[in-house]
């Protein structure tokens, strides 16, 4: 079987989420490619040997451009701060190794484009990580959405709430600097949350967005005997109008007390309605005007089946999946592309998509009102 020699940026958070999701996938899918945990780079050089003993990274590195000069490396796999993976994407493009990009996809717009434009021209495969897009109950969302259940499209009300910086002690870390993470939860979040409304109900035409500061000093990640001003925005509220008419709404928050990773959204048509929870993900509210009137009302959906998408590889029915599941779909699909399967979505085309809400949203916050969007073929 083809061997896709990978190298990893990035050992803490996400460095763990994916080496767990390149160990696993064999195991449990059969990708056209077998993934070989080649080097784990990284700056911390006692932290990273300790990451890749665990994780099975058959060496370590800590200058990454050198590793993308090796011919004995075919894929990167970006697992950084923000601010980091245009500089590394466009690199290992032009080094022609395959991509496998954290979200957000960049700080800016034109990164994005330059990134995009480089994947393509070198002929990469790129893939960005909006794992949520592998949730089984989103993909039946996503069915449901395409096979007219829901009918037109009338509103979209997707949040992504998490309460980490309610605690005043959690340090100013690269998430909360605007050079490394380009804005607050806006970004962080909103990526994603803006990646999920681009998948199941269409692109975004017009957009509004409002930012909130909670709290404007924190200690210092460094040092955290000083103060440092936070530089991004606390929450922000994004409302708008989907090119398909729909009115939406997108609120993100990392304040939100008592919802730790509340991923969500409610979507609702002329036929019916969806509503999804992260925090619940193994579960699909349907409601369908189809019913009978006496017994209309939101039914749940436990996504374990068989023929929901991803589940067969699992467990039996009813036996439910995790988090890290997304991880292990997204790289079974990422391996089959780097075999030669195609494409796989979302991909950078997705990122600059995506980046255009962004900033837009960001020039909102800082004055600009109501902006419109290109609506992308
Ligand atoms: N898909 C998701 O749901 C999800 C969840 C969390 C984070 N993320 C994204 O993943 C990326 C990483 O986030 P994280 O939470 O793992 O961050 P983290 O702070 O936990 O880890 C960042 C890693 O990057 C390394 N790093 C930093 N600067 C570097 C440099 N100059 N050269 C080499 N390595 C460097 C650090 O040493 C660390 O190992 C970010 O883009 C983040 O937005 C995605």
């Amino acid at each position: 079987m083809k061997k896709i020699r990978i190298a990893i940026v990035g050992h803490r958070f996400m460095g763990r989420a994916h080496s767990n999701a390149w160990n696993q996938v064999t195991k449990f899918f059969e990708p056209a490619a077998e993934p070989v945990l080649q080097v784990a780079c990284g700056r911390d050089g006692s932290a990273l040997a300790a990451f890749a003993e665990r994780w099975g990274w058959a060496e370590v590195a800590t200058d990454w451009r050198e590793v993308l000069g090796r011919d004995d490396i075919d894929a990167i796999d970006i697992a950084t701060p923000t601010h980091l993976h245009a500089e590394m994407a466009v690199a290992a493009a032009e080094a022609g190794k395959h991509i496998f990009c954290e979200k957000p996809f960049a700080n800016t717009l034109a990164e994005a484009e330059a990134m995009l434009a480089s994947a393509e021209k070198a002929g990469v495969v790129h893939y960005l990580n909006h794992n949520y897009r592998r949730c089984p109950a989103v993909l039946l969302a996503k069915k449901l959405i395409d096979e007219g259940e829901i009918g037109e499209v009338r509103h979209w009300r997707g949040a992504y709430q998490q309460s980490w910086l309610n605690d005043p002690g959690h340090p100013l870390d690269w998430k909360l600097r605007k050079e490394t993470a380009a804005a607050g939860p806006l970004w962080d979040l909103g990526s994603h949350a803006i990646d999920l409304a681009r998948f199941l109900v269409g692109d975004f035409a017009e957009i509004e967005c409002r930012g909130k500061q909670f709290t404007c000093e924190r200690p210092l990640a460094e040092d955290p005997s000083r103060m440092g001003r936070v530089e991004v925005e606390c929450a922000a509220l994004m409302t708008g109008e989907l090119a398909g008419g729909a009115l939406a709404s997108i609120e993100t928050t990392r304040y939100a007390t008592g919802r730790r990773n509340r991923h969500s959204f409610e979507v609702y048509g002329s036929k019916g309605a969806l509503a999804w929870d992260m925090e619940d993900m193994n579960r699909l509210r349907f409601y369908s005007e189809g019913d009978p009137e006496d017994r209309r009302g939101f039914r749940d959906i436990l996504v374990t089946e068989r023929c929901h998408e991803y589940v067969g590889a699992w467990w039996p029915p009813g036996h439910i999946i995790g988090y890290e599941h997304g991880f292990v779909h997204a790289a079974a699909d990422f391996l089959d592309a780097c075999a030669g399967g195609g494409p796989v979505e979302p991909n950078f085309r997705d990122g600059v998509e995506c980046l255009r809400v962004l900033e837009a949203a960001a020039a909102s916050m800082e004055g600009a009102g109501r902006v419109r969007l290109p609506v992308s073929g």
